[in-house]
Order: structure tokens, then C-alpha cells, then sequence
């Protein structure tokens, strides 16, 4: 792996420029390719079968284009599809999943929330996660939430828009020690779970994940730190839509 240079990232929609967004400070050489499935998000309200499907053709796509490794920057989508992609394809797959360990192991015996989307809170893998990760008997609340997506999707990150979503779905009145972000959409509101959840860690999965790619890949890329972004497949040049990508990067650089 010591001269991969092109790297893929897929993500339903913008949710996996916040992975990337850590990837870039650490190998800011590297070629990306950016598949955000911008026809099928969200995932988490979707079939296994559908999410496995939608994956397989992102990593496709990815491969037609030069990727030689990619990250799967979906916790929905690694979730459902994770072993089905490495079992396909001939390159390294690098998935995501909830930082429940590291919350795990800093609060042992407090309370922690874990929130994702519906898909990724029923699955099977969050549960063999949790049972691997916490002592007999003491589990972590789950909140799905949907609307976070959308908040996310239609660049609505203003703390009333959130507490007023969140409300709907959390007893805030809980003393988390800590709350897991478990899904890539959600570090965008990072600094609302922070007022809003001011005695909790806020903890997410992105940089264990840029971790395991550096770890593979080596931190030195020779290449040109080209980015280019696509759109269910298709290549995007529309500045309008460049910009909204831009947007996403920037506001990761103030959180
Ligand atoms: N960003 C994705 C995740 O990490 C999925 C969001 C969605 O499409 O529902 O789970």
C-alpha cells in the first residue's frame, strides 16, 4: 500500500465530507474522489437491500475511477453492506462504526447516549458492538434520528432548528457522561450537542477511522491533493454545486 495515492470516499450525501474534512489534515497529498449517493439519501430509512445495492454501485463507480482504497464514510452503509463491498472488491474497504468503545471505556458505569439512524440503531452490528464493549448489565440509551439527516441535507445547523428537533426524541434532563454521534451527518452539529449536552463528551467515529487509513495507506501521498466530487456517479462541475460541497469543508474548519 506505500504508494496509494487516489482514495475514494462514499457517503449517502454530504455526511462523509466530515470524515474527509479529518482526512485532509493528515494527508493533505492525497487524490480524492468523493461519491456522495445524492439519488438515494437518506439511507437510513431504507432496506438492507437497497443500502447494499446503492453501496456496491458506489464502489463501483469509485473503482472505474482509479480509487485504490476506499472509505466507506457511512455508518448506515458499513452497517449493511460492509462485508458484501470486501467480499467483492479486490481493494482495501475501510468502514465506520460508533465510537461506543472509547465511550465505553472512559464512562464505564455512566450513562451514555448512542445516536444514528434508524437503520444503523436496529442492526445487528451496533448490538454485538455494545455487547462487546459495555460490563453485564448496563447498556447505552438509542435515539434514532432522522431529522438530523435532513437538518444536515438542507444546511440548517442553527441550535434552535436542532433543540427543537431533539426535544422531540431525547430527555435532555438525563445526565449523559457521554454522547456518541453515529452517523457522519451528525459531527456538523457537534457544537449544538455541546450546549445542549454540556457535562457529555461528544465523541464520534471520524478519527478512528482516518486512523485505520493512514495506518494503511502511510502518511505520505505524493500526489497533487486534487478533490473531485461526484454525484451518484456523475462528475460535478456546476459551481453552484462545488460551492455547496465548499460549504460543508468550511464549516467542519470551525467546529
Ligand atoms: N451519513 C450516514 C451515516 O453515517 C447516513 C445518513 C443517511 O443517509 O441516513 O450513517
Amino acid at each position: 500500500m506505500e504508494h496509494t495515492k487516489t482514495i475514494g470516499f462514499f457517503d449517502s450525501g454530504i455526511g462523509g465530507l466530515t470524515v474527509l474534512s479529518e482526512a485532509l489534515c493528515r494527508i493533505p497529498g492525497a487524490d480524492i474522489l468523493f461519491y456522495a449517493d445524492t439519488d438515494h439519501v437518506p439511507y437510513g430509512t431504507k432496506t438492507r437491500e437497497q443500502i447494499v445495492r446503492y453501496a456496491e454501485d458506489a464502489v463501483s463507480s469509485l473503482c472505474e475511477r482509479g480509487a485504490e482504497a476506499v472509505v466507506v464514510a457511512c455508518n448506515t452503509a458499513t452497517s449493511m453492506a460492509i462485508s458484501t463491498l470486501r467480499e467483492r472488491f479486490p481493494i482495501p474497504i475501510i468502514g465506520m462504526e460508533p465510537a461506543v468503545k472509547p465511550a465505553a471505556a472512559i464512562h464505564p458505569d455512566e450513562k451514555i447516549l448512542v445516536c444514528a439512524t434508524p437503520v444503523t440503531i436496529r442492526g445487528e452490528k451496533l448490538h454485538m458492538l455494545i455487547d462487546r464493549s459495555f460490563h453485564e448489565g448496563i447498556r447505552p440509551t438509542l435515539a434514532a434520528l432522522p431529522g438530523l439527516v435532513e437538518l444536515a441535507e438542507t444546511e440548517r445547523f442553527d441550535l434552535p432548528s436542532v433543540r427543537e428537533y431533539l426535544d422531540t426524541v431525547i430527555d435532555r434532563r438525563v445526565p449523559y457522561a457521554a454522547v456518541v454521534l453515529g452517523c457522519t451527518h451528525f459531527t456538523y452539529f457537534r457544537d449544538s450537542f455541546r450546549v445542549l449536552f454540556p457535562e457529555a463528551d461528544i465523541l464520534d467515529g471520524n478519527t478512528g477511522t482516518v486512523n485505520r487509513l493512514v495506518d494503511l495507506i502511510g502518511g505520505e501521498i505524493p500526489g497533487d491533493g486534487r478533490i473531485t466530487f461526484l454525484e451518484s456517479g456523475r462528475l460535478v462541475t456546476e459551481p453552484d454545486k462545488l460551492a455547496r460541497f465548499g460549504r460543508y469543508l468550511d464549516r467542519m474548519r470551525t467546529l
